[in-house]
């Protein structure tokens, strides 16, 4: 299979997973709700977590297909920070994956609940037994700590409340780093880390070369999105240009310059590709590093 193929049926695999967890014998009675998380999680995006952990869940001797039910909810809590991140009361932006967003169409308070309810959702899911038959229960509780984590304080929404709290400050590289690696890095490594669990892989050998890989793919991810909203296109980066220096954030291109910038996201992807060596069968991993270093969306 080449890249985009294999892409495209991890795609497939999370967007039925996804389907079927948003479905709702109650949907008859409060649409709205259903509605409004359907708009932000079917909405293309490019489910770049979910590749990861189908990924992984194979290179470690699983199969994706046992993979989408975590896929699903680690695109739901994706999603869900995405909602939240989007607001007026945190980066206020209007446009996301090249629509409207969630509360620009619903209205704050449904944004709100859409996201909290994509969260739930998220745990419903993995912990819902019918979706992991065949799976150990000690693997589906050791997945869904390391997501529960990985999303929380010392997770992506510490990341996000250094993110605020930094708005029009100096802070330093090492602060800026930390920022990184929680807002963004914590949810693409726990990707990494929850394919290796999922297919009975939990030694932390295994876990920690996941780690480091995503840790550098993470940071590479965030330097590249910041340098997207200086010097991309709206029409393929499907959200605001300038949304950062408009929020005076403090971001990799303001502290270092986008030159470098450039730099650093090769030298993190060189190192990413470096830390797959352990692992058999990488080299989808490897074209995919290389392609998201030259990505415009
Ligand atoms: C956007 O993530 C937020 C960041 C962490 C930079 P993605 O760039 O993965 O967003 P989608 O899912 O493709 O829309
Ligand atoms: C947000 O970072 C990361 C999370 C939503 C946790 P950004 O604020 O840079 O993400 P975009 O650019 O709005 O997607
Ligand atoms: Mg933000
Ligand atoms: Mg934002
Ligand atoms: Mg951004």
């Amino acid at each position: 299979m080449t890249l985009t193929e294999r892409l495209d049926y991890y795609r497939k695999l999370t967007e039925a997973a996804l389907e079927k967890a948003l479905s709702s014998p109650n949907e008859r009675y409060y649409p709205s709700i259903f509605k409004a998380v359907r708009y932000s999680a079917m909405s293309g995006g490019k489910r770049l977590r979910p590749a990861l952990i189908m990924e992984f869940c194979r290179m470690c001797g699983g199969t994706p297909e046992q993979a989408a039910p975590f896929a699903a909810a680690l695109e739901m809590v994706h999603t869900y920070s995405l909602i939240h991140d989007d607001l007026p009361c945190m980066d206020d932006d209007d446009l996301r994956r090249g629509k409207p967003t969630n509360h620009k169409v619903f209205g704050e308070a449904t944004a709100v609940l859409a996201g909290d309810a994509l969260l739930n959702r998220a745990f419903e899911t993995i912990l819902d037994p019918q979706n992991t038959k065949g799976l150990p229960a000690e693997t589906v509780l050791r997945a869904a700590e390391r997501l529960a984590k990985a999303s929380g304080m010392d997770g992506m929404i510490g990341g996000q409340i250094l993110d605020m709290e930094s708005e029009g400050r100096q802070i330093s590289q090492e602060t800026l780093m930390l920022l990184q690696r929680l807002k963004t890095g914590c949810l693409i490594q726990v990707a990494a880390v929850m394919g290796c669990i999922v297919a009975g892989r939990s030694d932390p050998e295994t876990l920690g070369a996941a780690e480091r890989y995503a840790d550098h793919l993470g940071l590479a991810f965030q330097i590249e999105d910041d340098l997207l909203d200086i010097e991309g296109d709206i029409t393929k980066f499907g959200k605001p240009i300038g949304s950062d220096v408009e929020n005076s954030k403090v971001t990799f291109p303001s502290l270092l310059g986008a030159a470098r910038c450039h730099e650093l996201v090769r030298e993190l992807t060189d190192h990413a590709i470096a830390a797959l060596q352990s692992f058999p069968d990488h080299a989808f991993l490897d074209d995919l590093e290389n392609y998201l270093v030259t990505r415009d969306y």
